[in-house]
């Protein structure tokens, strides 16, 4: 049986251009510029992230697929059968098959991805793979509440998976900010199911995110050459590097992008100046331990029942139950 979809209306809140210039210019006229990594994922930067999971350098992709799939039978266990399985920011929708594999009559899978082309390709590649299986995506920013569809019938619970340590993008207060409107979309007795990234090694870690190849380079610079197209700015692209560093303290990886000169960038009709050194920060990934990512969902609802790691504790899956 295949649901109907309702990736192409039930997108009250996708990322309009408006958005997007609005937040541009925000960010750009601050002290400390900064650019939202949500805007990575253009058709361009969904591609090239797909391209640094396969990379040596980034352990978290694989590392977090070869915990799937060796307790996939315990996580399915913990969900129980019946569910409603909901993803935040969905991708390739790669790793789900191994939970969908293992899950006992999943009621029906909600892909939810900000991305509206890569997430209705994907949808179709997993109904073609999962015929038995109904799956609604929705198009949607999911960092703001997401509108669910109707399930084709009831769930035992509501179940909301979040894999790839996409949660480490949010500093604390508004993972907790999150966490608590995840637990207001699944309800009491829901659960979470998130991938977070673990403290390790501080070479291990830069090295993850400045790649030889270069690939996460490209990844962090397509922000400019997407500002460039859907807003019509005049970056120019070989006037900006690439950094990377590791905040101990914050325990979080920084990428920015530093000028090269001193120059000055028009967007939609305003000027932005750079001095040379100057940088754009771009994107936070935090890193944590299980008890300090315990801390934030405790306040924000959740008890954790169950967790799975590597064998080199690089990467951790975490179980929650939303209190009633
Ligand atoms: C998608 C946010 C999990 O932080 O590791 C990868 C994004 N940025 N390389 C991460 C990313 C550069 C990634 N997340």
């Amino acid at each position: 049986m295949t649901s109907a979809t309702v990736g192409d209306n039930l997108a009250q809140n996708q990322v309009s251009t408006r958005g997007f210039v609005a937040d541009v210019l925000a960010g750009l006229a601050a002290d400390q510029k900064t650019l939202p990594p949500k805007y990575f994922y253009d058709a361009a930067g969904s591609e090239l992230f797909g391209a640094i999971c396969a990379l040596e350098e980034y352990y978290p992709a694989r590392t977090e697929t070869s915990i799937l799939k060796t307790h996939a039978d315990d996580m399915a266990a913990a969900i129980g059968a019946d569910a409603m399985v909901i993803e935040y920011g969905a991708g390739s929708m790669e790793k789900i098959r191994i939970l969908l594999d293992a899950l006992v009559a999943p009621v029906v899978f909600v892909p939810v991805d900000i991305s509206k082309a890569h997430l209705i390709a994907a949808a179709k590649d997993l109904r073609r793979a999962y015929p038995d299986l109904a799956v609604q995506q929705v198009v949607a920013d999911f960092t703001k509440p997401v509108p669910l569809p109707v399930p084709p019938r009831p769930a035992s619970r509501r179940v909301a998976f979040f894999p790839g340590s996409t949660i480490g993008n949010f500093d604390p207060d508004p993972t907790v900010a999150f966490l608590r409107s995840i637990g207001d979309t699944v309800g009491p007795n829901g659960g979470l199911l998130i991938g977070i990234d673990l403290q390790k090694d501080e070479n291990r870690l830069v090295r993850a995110y400045d790649d030889a190849a270069g690939v996460t380079a490209d990844f962090n610079l397509n922000l400019l050459t997407r500002i460039n197209r859907e807003l019509g700015g005049n970056f120019v692209l070989e006037q900006f590097r690439h950094v990377v560093f590791y905040d101990r303290d914050l325990g979080r990886i920084e990428m920015h992008l530093e000028s090269l000169v001193d120059q000055s960038v028009r967007i939609a009709g305003w000027t932005f100046n750079f001095t040379a050194g100057e940088t754009i920060h771009t994107e936070n990934s935090y890193k944590y331990t299980v008890a300090g990512f315990d801390d934030l969902a405790t306040r924000a609802g959740f008890q954790r029942d169950r967790h799975w790691t590597d064998t080199e504790g690089l990467f951790a899956e975490l179980f929650y139950i939303r209190m009633p």
